[in-house]
């Protein structure tokens, strides 16, 4: 079996519906999950941001070597999903065409109801989809836009007078329609099965986005073959910081750690975030006993976070006379990495108290570096810091001074 994993995203835990039915369907699979909690919800946001937050979840699930994605998102697949499809070399499926054609299968009256997103519901998607299917079907599109919320909230279930009270205003124009099925069209609203199930009626099927995501054929779906050899390490669940997946309502059982999922798998929470930073980058070198050389730069970068590794990239400039350079900087427990590639290629590693020696690749030549880090120190969180490092530098063994970064990072807010 290609053990690649298949990567799901959602903007929070409405997508784990879909990994549900994905573990039923394919206990063996590898499945890593990505749910922007700190952003959620999507639903209101215009196209412009819905396209930049989603390949922004992609880029980071794609870090995974995927064999296949799921946007277990309703607004993402409504909105975005023509776009993620050119850009991804893996296959992507998106929720709306899988419940179109179950619910058109489903209904005998012709009269089909959705409920979804403002944004899944503004971007006529669905309707273009019960269109393509058959013209002859009615269908009645509604926007729910406090179910993501109040589901993020944990306020999901049967009794939660909130909750009740909101999808009976919300659902009352659509029981007075008759119609005989309705579109989940939002992969939160499965946590609400129970209420709206109560509001519409038994006679109403309700038709689960993402569950039907999960059924297609190919290599992201189950392809409705349940059972096969248990053994994949369960989903792997990211999320932003500044967000969390919360107890209530969840098919995972909690926050945080390891634990077992309630489909059997291991699974684990870890914090993954990037982000667009300013960095002002001071470098001081000293030769001999002449008073430092000092180079200042400012420029964006990007920061990483992930499960306590923190990278921070930026282009060198000719004001640090390495024009065409990349720069990293890797952040692990007590030890940083410095990696430069293109016109310079260097990998040097500080530790505090420690020797350690490495090739610099220059246009003008290759030498051997050897560095003794002095002092080191970081307090860096999500929303920026300061990194600094001392150390002094021995080029082809020969000692040529002390040098000094102080990088400050902010995050940037446009
Ligand atoms: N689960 C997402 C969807 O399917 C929710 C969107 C939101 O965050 O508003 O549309």
């Amino acid at each position: 079996m290609n053990q690649r994993p298949i990567g799901v995203f959602d903007s929070g835990l409405g997508g784990l519906t879909a990994v549900r039915q994905l573990r039923r369907l394919m206990p063996s699979e590898n499945i890593i999950y990505f749910g922007d909690t700190a952003r959620v919800p999507y639903g209101n946001r215009g196209r412009e941001t819905l396209l930049k937050y989603a390949r922004q979840d992609l880029r980071f699930l794609r870090s995974f070597d995927l064999k296949a994605v799921v946007i277990a998102c309703g607004t993402v697949s409504a909105n975005c999903l023509e776009e993620l499809r050119r850009e991804s070399a893996a296959p992507v499926t998106g929720v709306v065409e899988p419940a179109v054609e179950r619910a058109a299968a489903a209904t005998r009256s012709g009269k089909v109801g959705l409920i979804a997103t403002r944004a899944s519901v503004g971007s006529g998607a669905y309707e273009r989809a019960f269109r393509r299917l058959d013209p002859a079907l009615e269908v009645r599109a509604l926007a729910c836009p406090l179910f993501v919320p109040l589901v993020e909230e944990g306020r999901c279930r049967p009794g939660d007078v909130v909750i009740e009270t909101v999808a009976r205003e919300y659902l009352a124009p659509l029981r007075e329609t008759g119609v005989d099925t309705l579109v989940l069209g939002c992969t939160h609203y499965p946590l609400l099965r129970e209420v709206i199930g109560a509001v519409m009626g038994p006679d109403v099927t309700l038709i689960d986005v993402g569950q039907e995501a999960a059924n297609l054929p190919g290599p992201a779906g189950g392809g409705g073959r349940p059972g096969g050899p248990s053994g994949g390490l369960g989903p792997v669940l990211y999320q932003r910081p500044g967000g969390e997946f919360p107890a209530a309502g969840l098919p995972v059982p909690g926050r945080g750690g390891r634990g077992r999922g309630g489909t059997g798998g291991h699974f684990s929470i870890l914090m993954m975030m990037e982000k667009e930073i300013i960095l002002f980058v001071r470098g001081e070198q000293t030769y001999d006993s002449d008073s430092p050389e000092v180079t200042e730069l400012a420029t964006e970068g990007r920061m990483t976070m992930d499960n306590g590794e923190i990278t921070l990239t930026y282009q060198e400039s000719e004001l640090t006379g390495m024009e065409g350079t990349t720069t990293r900087f890797t952040i692990r427990g007590d030890t940083v990495t410095l990696e430069r590639t293109g016109m310079v290629v260097s990998r040097m590693e500080f530790k505090q108290g420690e020797r350690s020696s490495s090739l610099y690749e220059t246009p003008w030549g290759t030498m051997v570096v050897d560095v003794a880090t002095t002092r080191l120190a970081h307090r860096l969180t999500e929303r920026g810091g300061v990194l600094e490092i001392a150390f002094t530098i021995a080029v082809n063994h020969q000692v040529t001074g002390e040098n000094r970064f102080k990088i400050r990072v902010k995050e940037m807010t446009r």
